[in-house]
Protein backbone atom coordinates (compact mmCIF):
# COMPACT_ATOMS: atom_id res chain seq x y z
CA UNK A 1 0.00 0.00 0.00
CA UNK A 2 1.10 3.37 -0.81
CA UNK A 3 0.35 6.66 0.69
CA UNK A 4 -0.47 9.84 -1.17
CA UNK A 5 3.20 10.84 -1.31
CA UNK A 6 4.32 7.05 -2.63
CA UNK A 7 5.76 6.24 0.53
CA UNK A 8 5.55 2.54 0.50
CA UNK A 9 3.65 1.16 4.06
CA UNK A 10 5.16 -1.98 5.06
CA UNK A 11 6.57 -1.42 8.95
CA UNK A 12 3.73 -1.46 11.81
CA UNK A 13 4.99 -0.68 15.30
CA UNK A 14 2.69 -1.93 17.84
CA UNK A 15 2.61 -0.74 21.28
CA UNK A 16 1.56 -3.44 22.92
CA UNK A 17 1.47 -1.45 26.73
CA UNK A 18 1.65 2.12 27.83
CA UNK A 19 3.11 0.68 31.30
CA UNK A 20 6.60 1.39 32.10
CA UNK A 21 9.32 0.24 35.11
CA UNK A 22 10.73 3.51 33.92
CA UNK A 23 10.02 6.72 34.49
CA UNK A 24 12.31 8.83 31.76
CA UNK A 25 12.16 12.40 31.90
CA UNK A 26 11.10 13.16 28.38
CA UNK A 27 8.78 10.28 28.30
CA UNK A 28 6.56 9.81 30.77
CA UNK A 29 6.95 11.87 33.98
CA UNK A 30 6.95 10.49 37.69
CA UNK A 31 3.92 11.73 38.67
CA UNK A 32 1.55 10.63 35.74
CA UNK A 33 0.42 7.28 36.23
CA UNK A 34 -3.00 7.47 34.63
CA UNK A 35 -2.94 3.83 33.03
CA UNK A 36 -5.17 3.12 30.22
CA UNK A 37 -7.86 1.22 31.74
CA UNK A 38 -7.65 -2.82 30.81
CA UNK A 39 -10.23 -2.84 28.57
CA UNK A 40 -8.94 0.18 27.11
CA UNK A 41 -6.27 -1.76 25.55
CA UNK A 42 -6.35 -4.29 22.74
CA UNK A 43 -5.89 -7.77 23.23
CA UNK A 44 -3.37 -9.74 21.93
CA UNK A 45 -6.17 -11.43 19.08
CA UNK A 46 -7.13 -8.00 18.57
CA UNK A 47 -3.65 -6.69 17.54
CA UNK A 48 -3.25 -10.11 15.65
CA UNK A 49 -6.03 -9.62 13.91
CA UNK A 50 -4.78 -6.46 12.49
CA UNK A 51 -1.41 -7.35 12.05
CA UNK A 52 -2.74 -10.91 9.59
CA UNK A 53 -4.95 -7.58 7.78
CA UNK A 54 -2.04 -5.44 7.81
CA UNK A 55 0.53 -8.35 5.57
CA UNK A 56 -2.17 -8.85 3.91
CA UNK A 57 -2.05 -5.00 2.83
CA UNK A 58 2.00 -5.46 2.23
CA UNK A 59 3.46 -4.78 5.99
CA UNK A 60 6.41 -7.13 5.72
CA UNK A 61 8.28 -6.01 9.37
CA UNK A 62 6.86 -5.34 12.67
CA UNK A 63 8.43 -3.83 15.80
CA UNK A 64 6.50 -4.37 18.84
CA UNK A 65 6.85 -0.92 21.62
CA UNK A 66 5.61 -0.01 24.39
CA UNK A 67 5.45 1.68 26.95
CA UNK A 68 8.20 -1.26 28.04
CA UNK A 69 6.51 -3.93 25.69
CA UNK A 70 8.34 -6.72 28.29
CA UNK A 71 6.00 -5.54 31.06
CA UNK A 72 3.35 -7.12 29.18
CA UNK A 73 2.55 -10.54 30.46
CA UNK A 74 2.60 -13.20 27.00
CA UNK A 75 4.74 -10.82 25.10
CA UNK A 76 7.05 -13.84 23.82
CA UNK A 77 4.21 -16.56 23.01
CA UNK A 78 2.58 -13.14 21.07
CA UNK A 79 5.27 -12.30 18.96
CA UNK A 80 5.88 -16.38 18.02
CA UNK A 81 2.03 -15.45 16.94
CA UNK A 82 3.46 -13.04 14.59
CA UNK A 83 5.86 -14.62 13.33
CA UNK A 84 3.29 -17.75 11.84
CA UNK A 85 1.68 -14.91 9.84
CA UNK A 86 2.13 -14.97 6.36
CA UNK A 87 3.95 -12.08 4.69
CA UNK A 88 5.42 -10.99 8.50
CA UNK A 89 9.59 -11.10 7.58
CA UNK A 90 10.74 -9.62 10.33
CA UNK A 91 9.80 -8.80 14.06
CA UNK A 92 11.82 -6.39 16.04
CA UNK A 93 11.33 -5.08 19.87
CA UNK A 94 12.05 -2.05 21.42
CA UNK A 95 13.12 -2.10 25.25
CA UNK A 96 14.50 -0.33 27.94
CA UNK A 97 16.33 -3.51 28.47
CA UNK A 98 15.50 -3.91 32.05
CA UNK A 99 13.78 -7.45 31.64
CA UNK A 100 15.49 -9.27 28.79
CA UNK A 101 17.41 -11.53 31.30
CA UNK A 102 14.37 -11.81 33.59
CA UNK A 103 14.40 -15.48 33.99
CA UNK A 104 11.13 -18.03 33.64
CA UNK A 105 11.77 -21.51 33.91
CA UNK A 106 15.73 -21.12 33.56
CA UNK A 107 14.88 -19.27 30.41
CA UNK A 108 15.94 -15.89 30.21
CA UNK A 109 13.31 -13.32 28.32
CA UNK A 110 15.68 -12.75 25.77
CA UNK A 111 15.91 -16.65 24.55
CA UNK A 112 12.18 -16.57 24.46
CA UNK A 113 11.73 -13.62 21.88
CA UNK A 114 14.53 -15.15 19.76
CA UNK A 115 12.85 -18.40 20.07
CA UNK A 116 9.76 -16.46 18.76
CA UNK A 117 11.43 -15.26 16.15
CA UNK A 118 11.96 -11.73 17.20
CA UNK A 119 14.78 -10.56 15.29
CA UNK A 120 16.34 -7.42 16.11
CA UNK A 121 16.42 -5.70 19.71
CA UNK A 122 16.55 -1.81 20.16
CA UNK A 123 17.62 -1.05 23.49
CA UNK A 124 17.33 2.63 25.20
CA UNK A 125 20.63 3.42 26.81
CA UNK A 126 20.68 7.12 27.80
CA UNK A 127 24.09 6.67 30.27
CA UNK A 128 26.47 4.39 31.58
CA UNK A 129 26.76 6.23 34.40
CA UNK A 130 24.57 4.92 37.43
CA UNK A 131 23.97 7.95 39.04
CA UNK A 132 22.92 9.06 35.82
CA UNK A 133 21.16 6.62 34.19
CA UNK A 134 19.02 7.12 37.67
CA UNK A 135 18.75 10.71 37.48
CA UNK A 136 16.91 10.35 34.00
CA UNK A 137 14.64 7.20 34.07
CA UNK A 138 14.05 7.78 37.74
CA UNK A 139 14.97 4.05 38.19
CA UNK A 140 18.47 2.60 39.59
CA UNK A 141 17.97 -0.22 36.61
CA UNK A 142 21.71 0.15 34.88
CA UNK A 143 22.88 -2.94 35.84
CA UNK A 144 19.77 -4.47 34.52
CA UNK A 145 20.02 -3.09 31.66
CA UNK A 146 23.69 -4.30 31.15
CA UNK A 147 22.79 -7.82 32.45
CA UNK A 148 19.69 -7.34 29.92
CA UNK A 149 21.69 -6.49 26.75
CA UNK A 150 25.00 -9.51 27.87
CA UNK A 151 21.25 -12.05 27.32
CA UNK A 152 20.37 -10.46 24.61
CA UNK A 153 23.92 -11.38 22.71
CA UNK A 154 24.21 -14.60 24.58
CA UNK A 155 20.49 -15.35 22.87
CA UNK A 156 21.58 -14.24 19.54
CA UNK A 157 19.52 -11.21 17.93
CA UNK A 158 20.70 -10.46 14.39
CA UNK A 159 20.76 -7.09 15.46
CA UNK A 160 20.80 -5.51 18.63
CA UNK A 161 20.55 -1.80 18.79
CA UNK A 162 21.32 0.98 21.28
CA UNK A 163 19.43 4.48 21.00
CA UNK A 164 20.90 7.47 23.24
CA UNK A 165 18.49 9.72 23.61
CA UNK A 166 20.78 13.26 23.18
CA UNK A 167 20.15 15.61 25.68
CA UNK A 168 22.33 19.13 26.26
CA UNK A 169 24.47 19.03 28.80
CA UNK A 170 24.33 15.30 30.03
CA UNK A 171 24.49 13.25 26.73
CA UNK A 172 27.97 15.09 26.08
CA UNK A 173 29.65 13.41 28.53
CA UNK A 174 28.41 9.53 27.86
CA UNK A 175 29.81 9.98 24.13
CA UNK A 176 32.90 8.22 24.63
CA UNK A 177 31.83 5.55 27.33
CA UNK A 178 28.63 4.81 24.97
CA UNK A 179 31.07 4.68 21.67
CA UNK A 180 33.66 2.54 23.54
CA UNK A 181 31.16 -0.10 24.83
CA UNK A 182 29.07 -0.62 21.92
CA UNK A 183 32.27 -1.17 19.84
CA UNK A 184 32.81 -3.71 22.66
CA UNK A 185 29.98 -5.68 22.91
CA UNK A 186 29.51 -5.36 18.79
CA UNK A 187 26.75 -3.34 18.59
CA UNK A 188 25.26 -0.56 16.56
CA UNK A 189 24.98 3.11 18.46
CA UNK A 190 22.13 5.40 17.53
CA UNK A 191 22.26 8.89 18.95
CA UNK A 192 18.57 10.58 18.57
CA UNK A 193 17.24 14.07 18.99
CA UNK A 194 14.79 14.96 21.49
CA UNK A 195 11.15 15.44 20.42
CA UNK A 196 8.38 17.09 21.88
CA UNK A 197 6.55 13.75 22.20
CA UNK A 198 5.83 14.41 26.00
CA UNK A 199 3.08 15.85 27.70
CA UNK A 200 5.71 17.30 30.50
CA UNK A 201 7.14 19.86 27.87
CA UNK A 202 11.04 19.28 27.69
CA UNK A 203 12.13 20.24 24.49
CA UNK A 204 13.70 23.90 25.34
CA UNK A 205 16.63 25.46 23.81
CA UNK A 206 18.13 24.46 27.54
CA UNK A 207 18.72 20.59 26.73
CA UNK A 208 17.90 20.05 22.75
CA UNK A 209 21.45 18.93 21.28
CA UNK A 210 20.88 18.65 17.42
CA UNK A 211 22.85 15.54 15.94
CA UNK A 212 24.88 17.55 13.77
CA UNK A 213 26.42 19.40 17.41
CA UNK A 214 26.42 15.78 18.62
CA UNK A 215 28.33 15.13 15.43
CA UNK A 216 31.02 17.87 15.70
CA UNK A 217 31.68 16.93 19.47
CA UNK A 218 32.24 13.05 19.04
CA UNK A 219 34.91 13.91 16.07
CA UNK A 220 36.59 16.19 18.58
CA UNK A 221 37.49 12.62 19.83
CA UNK A 222 37.92 10.48 17.25
CA UNK A 223 38.69 12.85 14.12
CA UNK A 224 35.68 13.40 10.75
CA UNK A 225 33.22 10.64 10.86
CA UNK A 226 32.96 9.48 7.91
CA UNK A 227 29.45 9.47 6.23
CA UNK A 228 27.84 5.97 5.09
CA UNK A 229 25.12 6.59 2.66
CA UNK A 230 24.34 3.62 1.43
CA UNK A 231 24.13 1.41 4.84
CA UNK A 232 20.88 1.42 5.83
CA UNK A 233 19.01 -0.20 8.42
CA UNK A 234 14.90 -0.12 7.33
CA UNK A 235 14.60 3.75 9.34
CA UNK A 236 15.26 7.02 9.33
CA UNK A 237 18.93 6.92 11.30
CA UNK A 238 22.08 8.42 9.19
CA UNK A 239 24.89 6.17 9.72
CA UNK A 240 28.82 7.01 9.61
CA UNK A 241 31.98 5.41 10.05
CA UNK A 242 34.36 5.79 13.05
CA UNK A 243 38.14 6.62 11.60
CA UNK A 244 40.48 3.76 12.50
CA UNK A 245 37.55 1.57 12.86
CA UNK A 246 35.08 -0.76 12.04
CA UNK A 247 32.63 0.76 13.99
CA UNK A 248 29.71 2.39 13.19
CA UNK A 249 27.10 5.22 14.45
CA UNK A 250 24.05 6.23 13.19
CA UNK A 251 22.16 9.65 13.91
CA UNK A 252 18.33 9.97 14.01
CA UNK A 253 17.41 14.19 13.65
CA UNK A 254 13.82 13.94 13.72
CA UNK A 255 14.18 17.82 14.37
CA UNK A 256 16.89 19.20 12.11
CA UNK A 257 16.94 16.57 9.40
CA UNK A 258 14.42 17.67 6.84
CA UNK A 259 14.69 15.08 4.99
CA UNK A 260 13.96 12.78 7.74
CA UNK A 261 10.22 12.19 6.82
CA UNK A 262 11.34 10.86 2.75
CA UNK A 263 11.83 7.36 3.30
CA UNK A 264 9.12 6.61 5.71
CA UNK A 265 7.40 3.43 5.56
CA UNK A 266 5.18 3.24 8.92
CA UNK A 267 1.98 3.06 10.55
CA UNK A 268 1.90 3.28 14.12
CA UNK A 269 -1.22 1.31 16.55
CA UNK A 270 -1.27 2.49 20.04
CA UNK A 271 -2.42 0.13 22.54
CA UNK A 272 -5.83 1.63 23.06
CA UNK A 273 -6.65 0.66 19.11
CA UNK A 274 -5.48 3.96 17.33
CA UNK A 275 -4.03 3.96 14.37
CA UNK A 276 -1.54 6.37 13.98
CA UNK A 277 -0.44 7.15 9.97
CA UNK A 278 2.23 9.48 12.13
CA UNK A 279 4.17 10.08 15.25
CA UNK A 280 4.75 13.18 14.68
CA UNK A 281 1.21 14.49 13.87
CA UNK A 282 -2.31 14.83 15.77
CA UNK A 283 -3.82 12.56 13.32
CA UNK A 284 -5.30 9.16 14.80
CA UNK A 285 -8.10 7.20 13.60
CA UNK A 286 -10.00 4.56 16.54
CA UNK A 287 -9.59 0.91 15.30
CA UNK A 288 -10.25 -0.33 18.68
CA UNK A 289 -14.06 1.06 17.84
CA UNK A 290 -14.35 -0.69 14.30
CA UNK A 291 -12.24 -4.01 15.31
CA UNK A 292 -15.37 -4.09 18.38
CA UNK A 293 -18.03 -3.51 16.38
CA UNK A 294 -17.98 -6.66 14.88
CA UNK A 295 -16.17 -5.76 11.41
CA UNK A 296 -14.98 -8.34 8.21
CA UNK A 297 -11.72 -8.06 6.82
CA UNK A 298 -12.48 -6.38 4.60
CA UNK A 299 -13.45 -3.46 6.28
CA UNK A 300 -11.08 -3.29 8.55
CA UNK A 301 -8.86 -3.62 5.45
CA UNK A 302 -10.50 -0.30 4.49
CA UNK A 303 -10.08 1.71 7.35
CA UNK A 304 -6.30 0.81 7.18
CA UNK A 305 -6.23 1.95 3.34
CA UNK A 306 -7.98 5.11 4.70
CA UNK A 307 -5.32 5.66 7.13
CA UNK A 308 -2.41 5.10 5.02
CA UNK A 309 -4.25 8.00 2.60
CA UNK A 310 -4.33 10.46 5.19
CA UNK A 311 -0.86 10.12 6.25
CA UNK A 312 1.15 13.49 6.30
CA UNK A 313 3.87 14.59 3.77
CA UNK A 314 5.90 14.83 6.91
CA UNK A 315 5.72 15.54 10.57
CA UNK A 316 4.62 18.63 12.70
CA UNK A 317 7.66 18.81 15.07
CA UNK A 318 8.76 21.79 13.45
CA UNK A 319 5.72 23.31 13.58
CA UNK A 320 3.56 24.35 16.01
CA UNK A 321 3.41 20.53 17.29
CA UNK A 322 1.62 20.32 21.02
CA UNK A 323 1.51 16.77 22.46
CA UNK A 324 -1.74 15.27 23.11
CA UNK A 325 -0.77 12.18 23.79
CA UNK A 326 2.43 10.46 25.61
CA UNK A 327 5.22 8.75 24.28
CA UNK A 328 4.03 6.17 25.76
CA UNK A 329 0.68 5.86 24.67
CA UNK A 330 1.58 5.98 21.09
CA UNK A 331 4.86 3.70 21.00
CA UNK A 332 8.20 4.90 20.09
N1 LIG B 1 12.33 12.06 22.07
C1 LIG B 1 13.11 11.13 21.45
N2 LIG B 1 13.09 9.82 21.73
C2 LIG B 1 12.26 9.43 22.70
N3 LIG B 1 12.03 8.21 23.23
C3 LIG B 1 11.10 8.34 24.18
N4 LIG B 1 10.71 9.62 24.31
C4 LIG B 1 11.42 10.32 23.39
C5 LIG B 1 11.50 11.69 23.05
N5 LIG B 1 10.75 12.62 23.66
C6 LIG B 1 12.75 7.01 22.79
C7 LIG B 1 13.24 6.13 23.89
C8 LIG B 1 13.36 4.82 23.21
C9 LIG B 1 12.39 4.88 22.08
C10 LIG B 1 11.27 3.92 22.25
O1 LIG B 1 11.90 6.19 22.03
O2 LIG B 1 14.46 6.49 24.43
O3 LIG B 1 14.68 4.60 22.70
FE1 LIG C 1 9.82 3.71 29.72
FE2 LIG C 1 11.00 3.92 27.34
FE3 LIG C 1 9.41 5.86 28.19
FE4 LIG C 1 11.76 5.50 29.37
S1 LIG C 1 11.43 6.08 27.21
S2 LIG C 1 9.79 5.80 30.43
S3 LIG C 1 11.99 3.29 29.28
S4 LIG C 1 8.79 3.79 27.72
Amino acid sequence: MEDAFGHRISYLRVSITDRCNERCRYCMPEEEQAWFPKDEVLTYDEMLRVLRVGAGLGIRKVRVTGGEPLTRPGVADFCAQISAIPGIEEIGISTNGTLLSKLENGVTMAERLVKAGVRSANVSLDSLDRAAYQRSTSRDLLPKVMEGIDAAIAAGFRSIRLNCVLMKNQTEREFVPLMNYAWEKGLLLRFIELMPVSTQEVLSEDNFLATGTAKQLIEQHTGPLTPLPDFKTNGPATYYAVPGTEQKIGFIGAMTNLHFCETCNKLRLTSDGKLRPCLGSWLEFDLRNVLRSGCTDEELARFILGVVERKPKEHDFRDNYQPNRRMIAIGG
